[in-house]
Order: C-alpha cells, then structure tokens, then sequence
C-alpha cells in the first residue's frame, strides 16, 4: 500500500508510490546515454522527494561503475523497474559491467529509446528523470562509522538528483 505520493507537478498529475520501499523493495536498473551508446546497471539505493518545488528521484552511483560516466554526461537518465521475473537479469546487470561485455544482450531486455534517454521494454515502471544536481559524496561529511566501515575499501558514491518528468506505468 502506498504511505505517501510523489506528485508530479510538471504534469498536474498524482502519482502514489510509497517513497520508502519503492527501491528497498525492487531493484531497479539506471540507465542513461542513447540507444547507439548507453550503459545501464541495477542499483538498490535510491529516494524519491520533493526539491526546488520539483519532484524528484535520486540516485547514488559508485564511480567505479562504468554507468557513472554514463549518468555523468547525460543531460536524462531513466530509473526502470521490473516484474519479479527479471530478477535473474538485474543480478546480471548488477554482477557485470559494460566495459567488459554487452552485457545487456546476455539478458531477456530489450533497450527501447524512452524520452530523452533509454529504458526496457520489460520494465513496467519508469521515471524518467532530468538531471539537476551532481556531486560526489564528500567521506568528510559522512558519519564516520559509514566512511570508515562501508567505504574503508572502496571509494564514495555520486549523488544525482534528477527532476522526474515523466512516470511511464504498464
Ligand atoms: C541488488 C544490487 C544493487 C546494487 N545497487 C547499486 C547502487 O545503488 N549503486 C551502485 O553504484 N551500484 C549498485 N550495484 C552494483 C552495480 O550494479 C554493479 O557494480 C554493476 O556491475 C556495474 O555495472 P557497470 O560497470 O556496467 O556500470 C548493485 C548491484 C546489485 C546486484
């Protein structure tokens, strides 16, 4: 059941999905680039909320992954969620990168050109999202029990808060 909304005020629209589960959840692949040259992988963290008057969908991309110099020279980036079925996929795409094979072509997707960016034609919940703000997270900022446990071995994730300007629903 849905504990809150994320309205979409671009389009007039309400949408509900309970912003505190709709990634803990499931999974979900974020994707950006065009279909000629895109990189997706599965992310698990993420937030949905309100920010300069906008509704927004934020995203945490280590930069080790390749879909990080994706997300970063993109203007769009898609948040694609799938029936439970594609759970095998979204480990593949999660335990594989893009710089060392077509990873996708290993999956039952199929990348489809959606707005500005690119999403899966299996994937029956999309945000589409405009990009707002960037930054890598700061490990000085970070509560130390985090940065000294989580990223004592790997370095900080990127931040990237986009606008969502569309919500496709199958
Ligand atoms: C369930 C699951 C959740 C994940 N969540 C994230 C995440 O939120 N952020 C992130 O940077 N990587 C996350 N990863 C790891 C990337 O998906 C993984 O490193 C991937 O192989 C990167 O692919 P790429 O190099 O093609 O971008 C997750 C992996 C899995 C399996």
């Amino acid at each position: 059941m849905a504990c809150s909304a994320l309205r979409l005020y671009n389009q007039g629209m309400k949408k509900d999905f309970d912003i505190l589960t709709v990634f803990e959840d499931r999974w979900a692949l974020a994707t950006a680039g065009t279909l000629e040259n895109f990189n997706t992988c599965t992310i698990g963290w993420g937030s949905l909320g309100t920010v300069w008057g906008k509704s927004t969908a934020t995203i945490y991309i280590n930069e080790l992954r390749y879909t990080n110099e994706f997300v970063q020279k993109n203007d769009y980036f898609t948040i694609s969620f799938f029936p439970e079925e594609y759970r095998e996929d979204l480990n593949y795409l999660g335990t594989h990168s893009g710089r060392d094979e077509d990873k996708v072509s290993k999956t039952r997707l199929t990348p489809v050109k959606v707005g500005e960016s690119v999403s899966f034609k299996e994937a029956n919940l999309i945000f589409v999202c405009r990009k707002l703000y960037w930054d890598r997270q700061s490990l000085d900022q970070l509560d130390k029990k985090i940065s000294g446990g989580f990223y004592a071995t790997r370095p900080p994730h990127y931040e990237y808060i986009g606008e969502v300007v569309e919500v496709i629903e199958k």
